[in-house]
């Protein structure tokens, strides 16, 4: 017959909780996130909401609103009087003040020339030209150009030569090839090329653009 195995001793049952003692003294991990997650709300609430309080300070008034500075200037042929923060640019007048929006704001630091308006018959990156400069000038936007219905000669060569795609560089490419033209810098394609090399065709109608300008230079001999 088979004997039963000796029972073997079982170990004790952990305690529910632990002991009393040096230990527990230590915080728990519940402890202290409750104690950091409170100060750190303090001091949230105390850097938002009581910030002045606890640094001792008051908060800074708001600076006042940068100089001004009045400038009068005739812009497609109609005389106007504005008020303008001294570093208001002429692209930023034109666009903003005077809601002339045909000078499109490319790279607005004087690379892409798609902000080309002519002042005082010279072309010119408007958006590196100081408005409150511009005492007395004479602008002339893409808006100024034609003659009631009858488009300028460079606009009607440009729909003739089918020298856009997506137009954003148009007026600026008009306005500069305008100033070409009146330069006397229409004498060859690569000519046509060099002086209208500071205007950026994304779409990449160059071809087309000289062609344009060579169509009406050619109207003007
Ligand atoms: Fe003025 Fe590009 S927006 S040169
Ligand atoms: Fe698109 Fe010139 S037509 S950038």
């Amino acid at each position: 017959m088979p004997t039963e195995p000796p029972e073997l001793p079982q170990p004790p049952e952990p305690p529910v909780s632990p002991p009393e003692g040096p230990a527990s003294a230590a915080p728990s991990r519940r402890t202290f996130i409750a104690t950091t997650t409170a100060v750190g709300g303090a001091v949230v609430a105390g850097g938002l909401v009581a910030g002045p309080s606890v640094f001792g300070a008051e908060p800074a008034e708001a600076t006042d609103a940068p100089p001004g500075s009045g400038v009068s200037l005739t812009v497609n042929g109609e005389r106007h009087t504005v008020t303008v923060d001294n570093r208001t640019s002429l692209l930023d007048l034109l666009r903003e003040h005077l809601g002339l929006t045909g000078s499109k704001k490319g790279c607005n630091a004087g690379a892409c020339g798609a902000c080309t308006v002519l002042v005082d018959g010279r072309r010119v990156n408007s958006c590196l030209t100081l408005a409150v400069r511009l005492e007395g000038a004479e602008v002339t936007t893409i808006e100024g150009l034609a003659d009631g219905d009858r488009l300028h000669p460079l606009q009607q060569a440009f729909i003739d030569q089918d020298a856009f795609q997506c137009g954003y560089c148009t007026p600026g490419q008009i306005l500069s090839g305008v100033g070409c033209i009146d330069e006397g810098h229409t004498g060859s394609p690569e000519e046509i090329r060099e002086f209208m090399s500071g205007n950026i065709c994304r779409c990449g109608c160059y071809v087309k653009i000289v062609r344009a300008v060579e169509q009406t230079a050619a109207g003007r001999k």
